[in-house]
């Protein structure tokens, strides 16, 4: 069979993205262009919805241009156009969505709609993919799940946070000691020179069933901590961040360790935002290890929002005939 060209478009939050994947025996990515939209936002301390759209909106044919030019493949040449279709911020998914029905219309490349999620759930077939089913720690800005993994389609959810996302904790608690923007990777850098010892944490949902999360509770003690602390000196911010994180990711272990016990799965993957922390992934990698599971996390560009994650399941969805027909497709709604 001949291998496939397929373009995924991203735009649900803060980056628009493009990408061109050749699927034929093994997934290529051919080209994969990420736009972020981090200096508009900073002097809002998050993303503003109406700046992102309006980015958004600008950008995208532009990020769809390079993203073609880059694999060196034109329109005509794809066989399917996979886009964000939600959820995510209405205004940007609405922009990258409409952009993809006009591009499906114009060239009669049909248009797959992708959720979001779902890119998240395969990204990690973007390098080789893992045994199936598998439980799938998704970890990002908007979402704390634990999900098993069956195939394309076919997702079951076994725990999800009741209050903040584990990456919206990371953003708040560096907003907090005044860290610029996206606070993940800001907190991860702080926290290696912090101790973590120094401030106490709670434990979220101790002896509660099920494998849900709860961030609220250590982003108060967070609150609490820097103020009680301040002003906030650089060895300060240095324990707060490493106490935080140290708490986060053990509330995170071991609601994982818990699921991954109860599934019976053999496989652990990680993706998301989040799973590019790499104290994170370590930790992840040893409860695989001490549990008999394979681990396996997607590189840390297909860990943050892309759109050969996007392209990937979207190709996925049409070869297990999940994807809608053309017509539901260009008559599909985006949501939030
Ligand atoms: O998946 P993603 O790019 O966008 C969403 O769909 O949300 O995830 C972004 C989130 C942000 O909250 C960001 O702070 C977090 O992932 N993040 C990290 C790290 N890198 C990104 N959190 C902790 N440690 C990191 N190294
Ligand atoms: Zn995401």
């Amino acid at each position: 069979e001949q291998p496939q060209l397929v373009l995924g478009l991203e735009s649900s939050c803060d980056d628009t993205a493009a990408a061109v994947l050749c699927i034929g025996e093994d997934v290529e990515v051919l080209s994969s262009i990420v736009r972020g939209q981090d200096a508009a936002h900073a002097p809002f301390g998050g993303v503003v919805p109406e700046i992102a759209a309006r980015a958004h909106a600008d950008l995208i044919d532009i990020v769809a241009e390079e993203a073609l030019a880059e694999a060196e493949v034109s329109v005509p040449d794809l066989s399917l156009i996979a886009a964000t279709a939600g959820p995510g911020l209405i205004g940007g998914v609405m922009a990258g969505f409409t952009f993809a029905k006009g591009l499906s219309i114009a060239s009669g490349v049909p248009l797959v709609p992708v959720n979001h999620l779902e890119g998240h759930a395969l990204s990690v077939g973007l390098e080789g993919g893992a045994e199936l089913p598998y439980l799938l720690l998704l970890v990002s800005g908007g979402h704390t799940q634990l999900l098993i993994i069956e195939g394309p389609g076919q997702a079951r959810r076994l725990g999800t946070t009741i209050d903040d996302a584990a990456g919206e904790a990371f953003d708040k608690t560096a907003k907090l000691m005044g860290l610029p923007a996206p606070g993940g990777p800001a907190i991860e850098r702080l926290a290696r020179d912090g101790d973590a010892e120094r401030f106490a944490m709670p434990r979220p949902l101790l002896g509660r069933e099920g494998y849900d999360f709860s961030f609220s509770g250590m982003k108060t003690a967070v609150r609490q901590a820097a103020q009680e602390a301040a002003p906030l000196n650089e060895s300060t911010k240095a324990d707060l961040a490493a106490s935080f994180q140290k708490a986060a990711i053990a509330h995170l272990i071991r609601q994982t360790e818990r699921a991954l016990a109860q599934s019976g799965a053999k496989a652990l993957v990680a993706a998301g935002g989040v799973a590019s922390n790499s104290v994170l992934r370590s930790e992840l990698e040893a409860l695989a290890e001490r549990s008999g599971a394979s681990f396996k996390a997607p590189a840390l560009r297909y860990c943050t929002d892309n759109a050969a994650m996007i392209a990937l399941a979207g190709y996925q969805l049409h070869a297990a005939g999940l994807a809608p027909s053309q017509e539901d497709a260009l008559a599909l709604a985006p949501r939030p």
